[in-house]
């Protein structure tokens, strides 16, 4: 049973797909793109894997306050107390940055994970390729995988704005990859939780490809 939580826990997620890839193929590396406070990233650690999570919030790695549902305030203890919580420190490389800001020269890994990160209105100034290709960057060549849930467009102010894609539209960013999955959610009712304290509609997307 994990010793530590993360306030993101019920969230919906494709992440089980991704994880039995990365086991079938023996990957030992992944990098997380928006990690949060570690939905993703304990999980990945507690398997032996080793991880580069990055994240710019430094609420969400540092920890402090915050509304979660009920309204509860309280305090998130974020990634890096839990880490420590769950001797996870030396497999997990913390890297505090926006991901389009990130410096070339990070060694590539076998697998990159993102979960709901590229819709954040910090990075609408920029064109979602750009965002992507860092991303893609990461991975690396030769059978690295990339996997990516996002928000598609639920709203009519979504329509107007490129890192919402609707159906179909990522698999342009993956030219001469593999696609392994590409699937998508009907709208659903997403239960309350950290920053949308009310019930709200989601729909999801998801893409997993392989680096040729
Ligand atoms: C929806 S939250 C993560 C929740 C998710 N279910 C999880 O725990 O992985 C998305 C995260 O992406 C981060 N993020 C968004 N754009 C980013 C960027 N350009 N660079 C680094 N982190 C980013 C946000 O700060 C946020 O913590």
């Amino acid at each position: 049973m994990p010793k530590t939580r993360s306030v993101w826990q019920d969230t919906r997620t494709f992440f089980p797909i991704f994880f039995d890839l990365l086991k079938t193929r023996g990957l030992t590396s992944v990098c997380v793109i928006g990690a949060s406070d570690g939905k993703f990233v304990l999980p990945l650690a507690r398997r032996g894997i080793r991880v580069v999570a990055i994240e710019q919030d430094p609420r969400a790695l540092h920890g402090g306050p915050v509304t979660l549902p009920g309204p509860v305030e309280t305090t998130m203890p974020g990634l890096r107390k839990r880490l420590t919580a769950e001797g996870l420190t030396d497999l997990v490389q913390v890297v505090q940055a926006d991901l389009l800001g990130l410096a070339e020269g990070m060694n590539p890994v076998d697998a990159v994970w993102t979960s709901c990160s590229w819709h954040y209105s910090r990075n609408h100034a920029r064109p979602l390729a750009d965002f992507i290709t860092v991303m893609n960057n990461l991975c690396r060549p030769r059978g690295g995988i990339l996997g990516a849930e996002y928000m598609m467009p639920v709203e009519p102010r979504h329509l107007s704005i490129e890192h919402y894609p609707p159906e179909g539209h990522v698999r342009r960013f993956f030219p001469g990859w593999t696609i392994n999955w590409e699937t998508y959610t009907p709208p659903f009712v997403e239960a309350p939780h950290v920053d949308q304290l009310a019930e709200h509609i989601h729909r999801m997307g998801l893409i997993i490809a392989t680096r040729p």
